[in-house]
Parts: structure tokens; sequence; C-alpha cells
């Protein structure tokens, strides 16, 4: 009988060794006359433990990690095939209390499939919201997806829903799904995840999308730094294709939709949806002023959906489990789960979905375990590089977007970067006003300008002179910033600056001077 050991083919895994450590427990079963059958799969999103080798056994699943090369023969001589016992055993997988106390309902099959498996995927539950998606037709998709209180989870968290209703009332003789998988911010990585881990989650969301607007083709939009992500999009849309789920005939039904990817240069403001439109064809990508909202004209001047990945993702659990299933997780008016990206200096770094409602702290210190440098934390950034630093103080605010906008800050694409009390809060506010001038597109003056004259600012404060005037006039400029931006790049680059200022004075203050010597 074989036996099969799972190593993730995820970026992050291959990133510490995955991809040898495979080989090398391949050469090692060849060589003690095993046969062994290697899954690559997608990573389970515990990223301190990766590569996290799991091998199948009567009990369930039993995990590895984090397992070099040279940990190979050891593993074998430790029976780990058959679950023994080895310092790097975690036991059972989904008794590992990171993922256990999850809520995995994006994410459920993702670590746990072959990703490039349609068998897999049908078994996991696969397709099932599309079958019901064909057999309820458009008008009540729209109305599950509205009820669920699913919102965009690319940053701005507006209803999809609302933005599908839009899309489908819209004349028009070709309508666009677009997927935003540009994932720029900072500390984020849970789109690239789903497009290595499990694809067809996100192809089987764009079909639904197109079947309840009208939309025929569609576009993943994503970056030339997401290599594997490519690959394995553009070969699950090849084995969807060849299994009749894409084409002229989605599963034999009436609807017709087939997806492209295509690959951008790497530009922050190509996330932006209107930019990534102009990037989509062939343009420079600078941003487009609103209206026309891309709803009604968007790629090629033609109703558009433009979605992020785990929006897109979220979908098909909707179908299957109904809107009332999804709606009853959460808090307030933010609804179903969110995949948090902890990234940083934290001991835990990693994927966690879970149900809005936790608190920043219970997330920083329960789940990532603090620091890994162990010292305390001085400040989180939460929402990449256009979201505010929150203070310790702040850590009792809770994951939901309104919680969120109330102290000035945002979640964004959910990404949560941490910071100890070595970190100069003034260096990161130039951080943001230099990213900013490197990233603007250059379209309105506040943000092309303005951002510059931020650098030269922080730099005055950080030098000493007059810093009084210089905070005061750095202040000034972020209100026209906020105020006057076309984009949320110049307009939102204010929060990380003002509340790196307000809650970290003591960085602003100039060095005191030394007296000389008498
Ligand atoms: C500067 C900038 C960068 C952005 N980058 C991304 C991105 O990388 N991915 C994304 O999904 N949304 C990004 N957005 C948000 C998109 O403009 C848009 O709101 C989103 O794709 C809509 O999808 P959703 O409703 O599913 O969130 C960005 C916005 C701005 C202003
Ligand atoms: S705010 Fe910046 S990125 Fe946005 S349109 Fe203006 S110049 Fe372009």
């Amino acid at each position: 009988m074989s036996l099969t050991i799972y190593v993730p083919q995820d970026a992050a895994a291959i990133a510490v060794g995955a991809d040898k450590v495979a080989a090398a427990i391949e050469r090692e079963a060849g060589l003690r006359g095993l046969n062994v059958a290697i899954v690559r799969n997608g990573s389970r999103g515990l990223l301190w433990l990766e590569p996290l080798v799991e091998v199948r056994t009567g009990h369930g699943r039993i995990a590895y990690g984090p397992v070099t090369v040279a940990d190979v023969p050891g593993l074998f001589e430790a029976d780990f095939i058959g679950g023994g016992e080895h310092p790097l055993c975690q036991g059972l997988t989904k008794e590992i209390p990171y993922l256990a106390r999850q809520t995995r309902l994006t994410f459920s099959r993702c670590g746990v499939t072959d990703p490039l498996s349609l068998a897999d995927y049908r078994h996991y539950e696969g397709f099932k919201g599309l079958e019901k998606a064909v057999a309820i037709g458009p008008v009540d998709i729209v109305k599950t997806v509205t009820d669920s209180g699913l919102r965009g989870r690319g940053g701005a968290g507006f209803p999809t829903g609302i933005k599908w209703k839009t899309v489908a009332d819209a004349p028009g003789d070709r309508k666009y799904i677009v997927c935003n998988a540009d994932e720029g911010d900072s500390g984020t990585f849970s789109d690239r995840m789903i497009m290595e881990g499990d694809p067809f989650v996100l192809i089987e969301g764009m079909i639904i999308a197109g079947i309840a607007t009208g939309a025929t083709k569609g576009y993943v939009y994503t970056r030339s730094e997401y290599p594997h992500a490519i690959k394995t999009m553009r070969a699950a849309i090849d084995i969807a294709r060849g299994a009749g789920i894409l084409g002229p005939s989605v599963m034999g039904s009436a609807y017709a939709f087939d997806i492209e990817v295509r690959m951008g240069a790497g530009a922050y403001v190509c996330g932006e949806e209107t930019s990534l439109l102009n990037s989509l064809e062939g343009k420079r990508g600078i941003v487009r002023a609103k209206p026309p909202l891309p709803a009604l004209q968007g790629l090629f001047g033609r109703p558009t959906v433009v979605n992020n990945v785990i929006s897109l993702a979220s979908v098909p659990v909707i179908l299957d489990r109904g809107a009332a299933f999804y709606r009853d997780y959460g808090v307030g008016r933010s609804h179903g789960t969110i995949p948090i990206q902890l990234a940083g200096n934290i001991k835990h770094g990693g994927l966690y979905e879970t149900a809005f409602g936790l608190t920043l702290g219970e997330i920083i210190y329960d789940i990532g375990g603090g620091t890994a440098s162990g010292r305390p934390v001085k400040a989180v950034q939460v929402g990449g590089p256009l979201g505010a630093y929150f203070p310790p103080s702040l850590f009792d605010t809770v994951f939901d977007y309104e919680a969120f906008a109330a102290k000035d800050g945002l979640i964004g694409h959910a990404g949560i970067v941490v910071f100890d009390d070595t970190a100069d809060m003034l260096k990161q506010a130039r951080f943001a006003m230099e990213f900013c001038a490197i990233e603007s597109c250059g379209k309105c003056t506040p943000c092309r300008i303005g951002s510059t004259r931020g650098v030269e600012t922080v730099d005055r404060i950080a030098g000493g002179i007059e810093p009084e005037k210089n905070r005061a006039l750095l202040t000034d400029l972020c209100n026209t910033m906020k105020f006057g931006s076309l984009c949320a790049l110049g307009g939102f680059t204010p929060y990380p600056v003002m509340s790196a200022l307000h809650h970290f004075p003591e960085d602003f203050a100039p060095a005191p001077m030394v007296e000389a010597a008498e």
C-alpha cells in the first residue's frame, strides 16, 4: 500500500526549503524501498512551522515541522510515516491549537487538498455553491450574496451584493468579472495562498459572479512577484476548462464563462480598481476619476465587477450553506469570517481565519504569541501601508470595519504587521510618505507633490529644525492630502503618519541638545 505524505508547494513553504524537503523524502523512501506518494498541498498557514510535512495515518493527518533536509533521515528512523514520535511532531494537524481555534469557511480546503485535483475539490464540498447558483439563477444569487452581508475584502469593505446588482442591472452587450489579485498591502498573503492552495474555489466564485451579473469573461489580475500563484491558477483554469466547468456551457448549463490570468508589472497603485482596469487594457496604470463607476463603465467601457480574491472565494460557501449561515458569524455590520494575516515581528506569523469580533489584543497575544523578538509590542499597523499604527492602549479595538474606522484605522485586507519597542515611529511616518511618493500615479497634486513635501518635513523634524512649526506643517499637509486626493493612496497616507505622530509623540521630539562641557 502506498503511503501519503503532504509537503506544501506554497511559495512561503518553498522559500524555506519545501522543494528540497520533498525531494529528500522521496530519496530516503527510495533508499528504504518504501512506496510513498508525495502530495504537494497548499499551506495550512502556520508559517513558523513551514515546511510543515504531514503524513496520513489511520487516526488522521499528523504534522511535523519545521522540517529541514537534514531532519529527513531521522524522521524515517522515528517511523514518522506511521505517525511516530519525534521532536518535530506537532500531533494531529487538526488539533494544533492555531488551526483548531479557527473558523475555516473560505480556507476550508487550503492545505488539505492537492490544489490541482478536481477529485479532491469535489470530495471536500467543491462546486456545490456553483451547482446551487446554476439552479437558482441570477436574481436569487444576488439576493443570497446581499443577504449574507459579505463586504469586499480588498480594502474598502463595500457590500458585494450591491456591487453585483449594479452590474446585473446595467445595460451592456458584454460584461466582465475582474478579480483583483494584486495584493499589494504589506503583510498580506491570503490571496496568494488561495491561488496556490485552492485555485478552484476562486474559479468557482468568479463563475458564480458571472452568472449573477451576466458577465461571460473573467480576468484574474495579479502581480509578477507571484509566479507560483500564476502557474497554479493557469493550470487550474485549463483543468476546469477541460472538465467543462469553464467554457461555452458551464457544467452543461446555458451559462458561458471563461477566465484569463493577466500579470501586472508590480505597481501598488495598480491594485486600485480603476488603475487596474487601465493596466488590464494595456494602458499606463493611472487612476480614473469616478464617476463613471467601474460597475457601469469598467473594463473596455463595459459594466464590470471588480472584486478581491477573498471576496470571490467566499461566495461558494455562501451559496452552498446559505446567506443566514454566513451572516450569523461576525459582529455588528461585519458579517462572516476574515482571514487575518499576521506578519512582521510576531512569534506565530501566518493566516488565521476567524469570525469578525476578536480584539486586536487577542489576535496579537493569544493567537500570534506576541513578538518574535520577545520584546514588548510597541505598535501594529493594520490594513497595509495606508493603515494606522495602533499602540497597545488601543488593543481592545474589536476586529470590525466600523470599530476600526471609529479609531481612525482600517481593516483593509486584514494584514497586521507587528513592531516591537525598538521601532522608531518617526522613521515609519517617513516611510509612509516616501512610499506614497514612489507609488503615486501622479494624477493629482496633493498626493504627487504632498508626499515629497511630507518626506522633507519629517526629515526637518528628525533634524531638530523648528520642530514645533514643522509638526504643525505636517498635520496641515496631511489634511490637504486626506481631503484633496483623488484616491485612497494619497487620501489614506496621512493615517499612518498622523497615528504615528499622535500615539508616539516622543519619537517626533528632537534629540535633546547636549550642553557643551564648561
Ligand atoms: C492604492 C490602492 C491599492 C489597492 N490595492 C488593492 C489590492 O491589492 N487588492 C484589492 O483587492 N484591492 C485593492 N484596492 C481596493 C480596490 O480599489 C477595490 O476597492 C477592490 O478591489 C474592490 O474589491 P472588493 O469589493 O472585493 O474589496 C486598492 C485601493 C487603493 C486605493
Ligand atoms: S491620490 Fe495619488 S495615486 Fe491616487 S490619483 Fe492622486 S496621484 Fe494618483
